[in-house]
């Protein structure tokens, strides 16, 4: 009778515990492109990462892609441990070449994207070349125009750039007196979309320095845009499913958070027990490995004369 017993014991233990510590990260959602990570909350098969991060990086050639409203940028870097992303995009103006003729992107997310991804408040975002009638200048008079120097980062000093000498001898620099500035710097916050179109602008730079503590020159700046990402709702449960070996995804149809377990997927965490509607999908191979740890067990327990 003991070895049924034990054989019932082991049938149980492979059933009904969940096999999470056996799948983990190997059946997880962590990839690369090139040389990145893509970690939750990004990722680049649907399911996995975080709903809000869905259908927006894409890896081409071990190139990452970040795609949104306004185009397809490069992604320079993921930073996990500050939650931000480094971008760049052909058609942005540098400090050594200026790019007019609004083919740059700009930066315009989806509104329901908005809570995931923001330009980081000490990136300058530079509009070049903006119509006296834009958007920028409306409400303002004289002088007081809404531009203005974002973590120590400006026009006057970006006009000191190589590539201002080679796209003309007219500088109005910050003086408005006949018709607008060339470049206008202004912090994300203050426009909420770097449309080019709508802003009537002919191009624009964005800019971010890594040495905040030290005076630098537009020319030691970093070009690039610089975008936080904020996970929005419940990280307790991200946490739990990863403690337990799952990996954190999304349900691709309602978009609700799924704890994937490798062979199954649970709306909490790895270690909670499948519901009925579950075990259907347990696999041949699940049930054989069950049915030869009975045997198994019940060999042990014959030899150990139970
Ligand atoms: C990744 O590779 C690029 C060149 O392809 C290099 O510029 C960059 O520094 C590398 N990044 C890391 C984190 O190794
Ligand atoms: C778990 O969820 C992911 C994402 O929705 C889906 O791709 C996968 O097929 C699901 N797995 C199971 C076993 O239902
Ligand atoms: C930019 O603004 C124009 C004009 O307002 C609009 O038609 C276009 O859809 C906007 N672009 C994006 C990416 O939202
Ligand atoms: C977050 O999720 C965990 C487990 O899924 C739950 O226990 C907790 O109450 C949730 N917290 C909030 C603030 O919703």
């Amino acid at each position: 009778m003991a070895y049924l017993l034990i054989a019932f014991v082991s049938f149980v233990f492979q059933f009904l515990v969940p096999k999470a510590y056996s799948y983990g990260h190997a059946h997880g959602c962590r990839s690369y492109c090139g040389n990145l990570t893509i970690d939750y909350p990004f990722a680049l098969q649907p399911g996995c990462g975080h709903q809000g991060y869905r259908d927006l990086l894409y890896c081409i050639n071990n190139v990452l892609m970040f795609h949104i409203s306004s185009g397809s940028y490069r992604v320079l870097d993921i930073d996990y441990a500050y939650r931000s992303l480094t971008l760049d995009e052909p058609h942005m103006s540098t400090c050594t070449s200026i790019m007019l003729g609004k083919r740059g992107n700009g930066f315009v997310v989806e509104r329901w994207r908005e809570p995931y991804l923001t330009p980081m408040t000490d990136n300058v975002f530079m509009l070049l070349h903006c119509k006296a009638e834009s958007p920028l200048f409306q409400g303002f008079s004289g002088k007081h125009l809404p531009c203005r120097n974002v973590a120590g980062m400006g026009c006057d000093d970006y006009y000191s750039c190589p590539a201002w000498s080679l796209i003309g001898p007219q500088r109005a620099g910050s003086v408005y007196g006949s018709g607008p500035p060339e470049c206008c710097a202004i912090a994300y916050e203050a426009i909420k979309d770097v449309n080019l179109t709508r802003l009537g602008c002919q191009g624009y730079s964005s800019a971010y320095n890594l040495a905040p503590l030290r005076l630098t020159g537009p020319d030691e700046w970093s070009y690039g845009i610089r975008v936080k990402y904020s996970v929005q709702g419940n990280e307790t449960f991200c946490k739990a499913c990863e403690a337990t070996g799952g990996s954190c995804g999304y349900d691709v149809n309602d978009f609700s958070s799924l704890c994937m377990c490798g062979s199954w997927n649970s709306t909490s965490n790895c270690d909670s027990v499948p519901s009925t509607s579950h075990r259907r999908t347990w696999s041949f191979m699940d049930a054989l490995t069950g049915f030869s740890i009975c045997i198994v067990n019940w060999e042990l327990a014959i030899k150990l004369g139970l």
